[in-house]
């Protein structure tokens, strides 16, 4: 049996409770509502029912890429990935000396070899980061069987900080994850074609989204001009702010990276490519993402942030697990291609991706994003035709 977890291993899916009927979301409803539409219950029960699977099974042959690896659950997934005796490790990191560290962590713990793990530079706030890092990856490894697209940040306060074109979360968790992701595309096309592997599935890409997608009812989408999405949600004047900080640009960017898992994915389908194309929510896990300082936020965030990390939140080996899952379902009959995972299984997203209104943003953003990459990077696009 090939790495990781399948499917057809896992326990049929436990009912939930009865998904509410489609309605109309009001901004005030997903405003007062910060929780999963089914309701706050599937959240705790997710954080303290559920018994994620311990990653089991062998990568040996494959390279793997992982972002944002040198801490968190990149940092984790890495380490199960090495544990599990892949070939190569190759932990993308903006910060060399911190890669470095967890290059030495993992070796520590796993005891691997010399060579398995290198530290490469990939900074998502530089397009031509980006394109270096790509560069390297097409030069240098012979293959890719997964590439994990987990860097992420989540800004909740200071100055408004447009990186390239646009605010910081919204380039660092869309538009420069996509960017390597179409960039990246066409080596792992060519792993399926060069590598075809009867006993393991296929290459896979996995984008590490969120459950705080469903937060947002993402009402800039209603607004922006055509063609203007991007732009508009790089004002700091935009409307949809629901606090007094960015909080909702997390949102949103997790929201647009579902949107755009699902739409890639539709466009290459994994029956003509070879490549699965999924992303996971990981839960909510113990991390330096959120970082509440008392100088900053105030005491009461503090107190409830260091809370919710000591009576919530995973650890980060536990939400790994969700990644390690999400990566290893390649292969068109793992049924995960275009879809969105969590707690190790096949999930749903939030009703506004699914719905009406979802199936026309989607397009949109989209169609969006591709002319944003295209700008930057001419004929990218082109590794995507079937
Ligand atoms: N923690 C949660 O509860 C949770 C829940 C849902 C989804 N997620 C998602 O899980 C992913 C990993 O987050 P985490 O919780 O492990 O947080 P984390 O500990 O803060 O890790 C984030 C990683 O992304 C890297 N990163 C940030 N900006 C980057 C940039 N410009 N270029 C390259 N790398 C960059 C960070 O590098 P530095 O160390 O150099 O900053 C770090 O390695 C994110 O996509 C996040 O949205 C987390």
């Amino acid at each position: 049996m090939g790495p990781g977890i399948h499917p057809h291993t896992l326990p049929p899916r436990p009912q939930r409770s009865q998904p509410k009927p489609a309605t109309t979301r009001t901004h005030k409803l997903a405003r007062d509502n910060l929780y999963h539409p089914r309701g706050n219950t599937y959240f705790f029960k997710s954080q303290f029912l559920t018994t994620l699977p311990y990653p089991s099974g062998s990568y040996a042959g494959k390279n793997i890429i992982v972002t944002g690896s040198n801490t968190g659950l990149g940092l984790e997934a890495a380490r199960h990935f090495v544990r599990l005796g892949c070939s190569r490790m190759i932990l993308a990191v903006r910060n060399l000396e911190k890669g470095n560290q967890a290059k030495a962590s993992i070796e520590h713990s796993t005891g691997c070899s010399e060579g398995i793990i290198s530290v490469w530079e990939l900074d998502l706030c530089s397009y031509s980061s980006v394109q270096s890092f790509a560069s390297r990856v097409s030069a240098e490894l012979e293959r890719v069987d997964i590439l994990l697209l987990n860097a992420g940040v989540c800004a909740l306060k200071g100055p408004w900080r447009i990186v390239e074109e646009d605010e910081e979360a919204i380039t660092v968790n869309v538009v420069t994850t996509f960017l390597l992701a179409f960039l990246l595309f066409p080596k792992l096309r060519e792993t399926a074609r060069l590598f075809p592997d009867t006993v393991s599935p296929g290459p896979t890409m996995t984008v590490v989204t969120s459950l705080a997608h469903t937060y947002t009812d993402f009402r800039l989408s209603r607004t922006a001009p055509e063609g203007q999405l991007f732009k508009s949600l790089s004002s700091p004047d935009r409307p949809e702010a629901m606090f007094d900080d960015h909080t909702d640009q997390y949102f949103i960017s997790k929201l647009l990276q579902i949107f755009l898992v699902r739409a890639m994915a539709a466009e290459c389908p994994v029956e003509k490519t070879g490549v699965t194309i999924n992303c996971v929510q990981p839960g909510f896990v113990k991390s330096g993402l959120f970082k509440f300082e008392s100088h900053v936020h105030g005491l009461f965030a503090v107190a409830f942030g260091m809370a919710m990390n000591g009576l919530v939140a995973r650890s980060t080996e536990c939400g790994s697990r969700t990644l390690m899952h999400a990566a290893s379902q390649g292969g068109k009959e793992s049924g995960t291609h275009g879809g969105y995972l969590s707690d190790c299984m096949m999930d749903e997203p939030g009703e506004f991706v699914t719905g009406e209104e979802g199936r026309v943003v989607q397009e949109r953003v989209w169609r969006e994003l591709r002319g944003k990459v295209e700008g930057v990077c001419p004929g990218v696009l082109k590794g995507l035709e079937v």
